[in-house]
């Protein structure tokens, strides 16, 4: 067997990015609009903390961008899938099914519940929740018992199933969303990495019975640190409101909580940021699209690799590009990282799976065989808006 061409790859990852790119980080925040103004603005006014103008402003303008009925901004991608647990009623005990193949805020998430994390296979062409796999373990598995669906294995309650869109691909929410109502299942889509990203014409996180976004630094849109809850259903938004402000009845002077309540709220100061970040979003959007095509054409032709493309029916934000290694080459990938991060590209394996952590190795699952070789043979590469080419200007020929 040939072994992969490391110096061709590298030339050709290097050929993608703009010349003389000596560094390039896998993802970079990207300032160049109105965040010094917005961020500014707070200051100068005294409006830095948990209310403000800017924290309503972003919710609606999120809830504009993705098509959700509401949005609730919060600190962090994590807080907002904990939130969606406690709103759909996930329990101490309970176990919520998630793919293996995601980053560990959604397994911890879970666990933070005190619920237990079930570990689900991937689909290879979206890197998501197989539907098919789900259908047919959950067929297996659950016996019906006054209404809920318990898991005959372990005896424990099934409450919940959480999608992930890995890499900005969208997963086949559709089928699975298919597969839980049949079970009666809430479905919660993590769509941490998939700002921008639609299925069927439709935003992800907006097919499930709710989703959440994340604002970390690493992703398309920063506010520094956050996350956003979304979901068509009004009662669940506000009771999601309410909840991630310490359950705090609403009166002009008097300090009433309700019930145990979280200080998730997204200070006003973060807001700012993230509602400057979004009138830039289609923008970064246009751009990362055309760096994946210049992966893709420097890429094409060497053999043993390829791109991972965007799935059928979807519009994928191109949040990572990555690189699948031929099976047979499985076995270099270190080999090429290596290579990589010599040439100053801080490309990235994928995440150690879920299931192979410490603290979740003894945790329930169904056979992981997809996620585990394309765990194996995948890499990351470069992202970052700044590494890609400006977006054509609009009425510009
Ligand atoms: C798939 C996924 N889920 C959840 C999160 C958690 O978001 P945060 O870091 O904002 O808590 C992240 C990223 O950070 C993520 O990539």
């Amino acid at each position: 067997m040939t072994k992969l061409a490391l110096d061709r790859i590298v030339a050709a990852v290097q050929a993608a990015l703009p010349a003389k790119t000596t560094r390039a980080a896998l993802h970079e925040p990207h300032f160049g609009g109105n965040e010094w103004l917005y961020v500014k603005q707070c200051i100068d006014e005294g409006w830095v903390s948990s209310v403000g103008a800017f924290v309503d402003r972003f919710e609606r303008d999120m809830a504009a961008y993705t098509g959700a009925r509401r949005a609730i901004a919060v600190v962090n991608g994590t807080a907002a899938l904990h939130l969606s647990l406690v709103l759909h009623g996930v329990r101490a005990g309970d176990e919520v099914l998630l793919p293996t193949l995601t980053f560990v805020a959604t397994a911890n998430a879970v666990a933070q519940q005190q619920a237990v994390p079930h570990f689900c296979d991937v689909d290879p062409s979206t890197l998501g929740l197989d539907p098919k796999k789900l259908d047919a373990w959950l067929q297996e598995i659950v016996v019906r018992k006054d209404g809920r669906c318990v898991n005959r294995l372990t005896g424990r309650s099934i409450a919940a199933v959480i999608a992930v869109h890995i890499f900005g691909h969208p997963a086949e929410v559709a089928s699975v969303r298919e597969v839980c109502d049949r079970f009666g299942l809430p479905l919660i889509e993590d769509a941490a990495e998939s700002l921008g990203a639609y299925r069927d014409g439709r935003h992800t996180g907006t097919l499930g019975h709710c989703g959440t976004l994340s604002f970390n630094g690493n992703k398309i849109l920063t506010t520094g640190g956050g996350g956003m809850l979304l979901t068509n259903d009004e009662a669940l938004a506000d009771r999601g409101k309410h909840l991630s402000t310490t359950a705090k009845v609403p009166h002009a002077w008097a300090f009433d909580h309700d019930q145990v309540g979280y200080n998730y709220r997204l200070p006003n100061i973060n807001a700012a940021l993230g509602c400057a970040q979004l009138e830039e979003l289609d923008t970064f959007l246009a751009r990362k699209r055309l760096l994946a095509e210049r992966y893709a054409e420097a890429l094409s032709g060497i053999p043993g690799i390829e791109l991972l493309r965007e799935p059928a029916s979807c519009r994928s934000n191109h949040w990572l590009n990555t690189l699948m290694l031929a099976a047979e080459h499985a076995a270099e990938r270190d080999q090429l990282l290596g290579a990589l991060h010599a040439a100053g590209l801080a490309a990235r394996p994928a995440w150690n799976l879920m299931h192979t952590l410490p603290m979740y190795r003894d945790c329930p699952r169904m056979e992981l065989g997809v996620a585990e070789d394309c765990a194996r043979r995948l890499i990351n590469l470069p992202s970052g808006v700044a590494l890609c080419p400006p977006a054509p200007q609009k009425g510009v020929s």
